[in-house]
């Protein structure tokens, strides 16, 4: 199983902060952003991770991961994103490392309080497919949001729906079998001129194999002022604190 963290784009929602930083540089507690997804990546087990940077101060990364040691990792892959066209874009440049492994893609700026390990887990037993997790939030329109049958099953996901059809978010964490290297060519650009990760989503579904599990802990995104700030609070409430060992 493969790790891949996208920490690209502009941040734009966060200038001046993002002005001369990446986004996902930003602290959030006692760490920068880009720590906790990597935390959740190597807490569920996963060892090979490439970071797809791109927009603000992409050597920064490298500057400050290194080799991943301080994670207990003993190699950390970089990649670059040169133009922000969306998740499904960026985890192309992934393709090579991942070369035809399962993977889980996690984004930068997805924090989350508890572990991912379980759903990682479930996904290590299911046969073949995609396995996303849901969170119910009182925001769905900001998000991918899963509209479900009488019989609870799902039946589309959809991106940014005005009028959201459940209050779940699938959140940025999103795990795939070798079916999406043939998928993401196929994709169309979207509507913001974006690939997005939705349509991966629903091709699995079209497929009959798209499973999905309810979070448990919290998360939050971190795209915002508003939302940095509630990452800062979930984190702070819970002292959540990733277990690495720091160089003083
Ligand atoms: C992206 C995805 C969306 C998902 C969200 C989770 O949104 O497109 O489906 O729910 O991440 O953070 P974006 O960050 O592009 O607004």
């Amino acid at each position: 199983m493969k790790g891949v963290i996208i920490v690209g784009g502009l941040g734009t929602r966060l200038r001046p902060m993002t002005r001369v930083t990446n986004k996902h540089l930003l602290p959030v507690g006692r760490f920068p952003m880009v720590y906790y997804p990597l935390h959740s990546l190597v807490d569920a087990g996963i060892r090979d991770i490439m970071i797809v940077t791109g927009g603000n101060k992409p050597g920064d990364f490298l500057e400050l991961l290194h080799d991943g040691s301080e994670f207990g990792l003993e190699h950390l892959y970089y990649a670059y994103q040169a133009a922000p066209r969306g998740i499904a874009d960026a985890l192309r440049i992934a393709e090579h490392f991942v070369d035809r492994d399962r993977c889980v893609l996690i984004l930068g700026d997805n924090i989350l309080n508890g572990s991912i390990r379980p759903y990682v887990d479930q996904f290590r037993e299911q046969e073949q497919g995609m396995r996303i997790l849901l969170k119910e939030v009182p925001d769905p329109e900001r998000f991918g949001v899963p509209q479900f049958d009488e019989a609870g099953h799902i039946q589309q996901i959809i991106e940014k729906p005005q009028r959201p059809p459940s209050p779940y978010a699938v959140i940025g964490v999103y795990m795939m079998d070798e079916q999406v290297w043939d998928i993401l060519p196929t994709l169309p650009l979207s509507e913001r001129n974006q690939y997005e990760i939705t349509d991966v989503q629903n091709v699995y579904l079209s497929r009959g194999q798209l499973r999905h599990d309810v979070l448990e802990c919290d998360w939050s995104d971190a795209g915002t002022p508003e939302t940095l700030w509630r990452s800062a609070d979930l984190i702070r409430k819970t002292g959540f604190i990733p277990p690495i060992s720091l160089d003083e």
